[in-house]
Formats: C-alpha cells, structure tokens, sequence
C-alpha cells in the first residue's frame, strides 16, 4: 500500500470516470504543492518513511496518520482531488496496516463544503507547513 503504484492506483480508482487524467501526477506548478519535478522524488521519501514509522512504532496510529496526510497533500501530487485522496490513503493506513479505526475527518460537519470544521482543517495544515503539528493532531483526535 505504500507504493507510489498505490497511491496512483487509488487516484485513478477515485476519480478516473471524472477526470482522463487521473491517477497521473501534476507536471504544473500550483500554488500548493512542491515543484511538479519534485512530486516523484518526494512521494518516494514520504512513502519510506511512512514505512519505517510503520515498522519502528515511531508514533502513535493517529499521529502516524496525520503527518502522514499532511506530507501527502503538501507534496500535491495530483492537479486536483488531492485532499480527498489523501485522507482515504491516510485511513487506509490505519485501517488496514495499523487495525486502527478511521479518523473522523468531518466530524458531524460536511467537509467539503465551507464551515467551521473545514476553517479548522486548513488552518491546521497551514500550522503544519510551518512545522506545527499540534493543530492537526487534536484535529484528527491524536
Ligand atoms: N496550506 C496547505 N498545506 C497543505 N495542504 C493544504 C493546504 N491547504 C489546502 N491543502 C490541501 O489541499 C486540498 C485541496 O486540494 P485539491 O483541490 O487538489 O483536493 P480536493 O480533494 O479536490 O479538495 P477537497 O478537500 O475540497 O475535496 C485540501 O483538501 C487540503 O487537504
Ligand atoms: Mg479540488
């Protein structure tokens, strides 16, 4: 699962009927996201360590999880369905490497639409960007 082929895969699976280009990366620049010539060699460095975070127990599930997330949709692979990509990846984790149950990302609200829980969410990932991870972190219940 944690394979650059995965995580392609579970792009195209989500969004394929949508969009012909899904399942491929972003070879454009965007406002979020590292250069598109990085997206590969990132990926790569995340998923590595994801596995050894897996393998040494260097964070709890949830935590493991959340920075895992975040590494994902600030690399932005993908020229759209980013955060919905990764929170799937970031559940599957926990629920089928970890036997962890799912974060509840909505938490009673729509995600997607604009919100209070939404706000929370960016903010925390902007927290994270700057290296602040304790927003994200009592966002996702760690
Ligand atoms: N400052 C930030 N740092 C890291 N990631 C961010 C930041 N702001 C937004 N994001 C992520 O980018 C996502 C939006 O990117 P994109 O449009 O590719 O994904 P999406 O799946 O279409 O979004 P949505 O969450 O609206 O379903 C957000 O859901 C969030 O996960
Ligand atoms: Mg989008």
């Amino acid at each position: 699962m944690l394979s650059e082929a995965f995580v392609l895969e579970l792009h195209k699976r989500l969004f394929g009927s949508v969009w012909k280009w899904a399942g491929t990366f972003r070879r454009t620049e965007k406002n979020i996201g590292v250069d598109p010539i990085q997206v590969a060699i990132q990926l790569r460095q995340l998923l590595d360590d994801a596995k050894y975070w897996v393998e040494h127990g260097t964070y709890s599930p949830k935590e493991l999880a959340a920075r895992f997330h975040h590494k994902l949709v600030f690399i932005h692979p993908f020229p759209n369905g980013n955060g919905r990509h990764a929170r799937i990846m970031a559940d599957a984790v926990l629920t089928k490497l970890l036997n962890e149950p799912a974060i509840d990302w909505a938490g009673g609200y729509r995600l997607e639409a604009m919100n209070k829980r939404r706000d929370q969410y960016i903010a925390a990932l902007r927290a994270a960007d700057g290296h602040d991870i304790s927003d994200l972190l009592e966002f996702v219940g760690a």
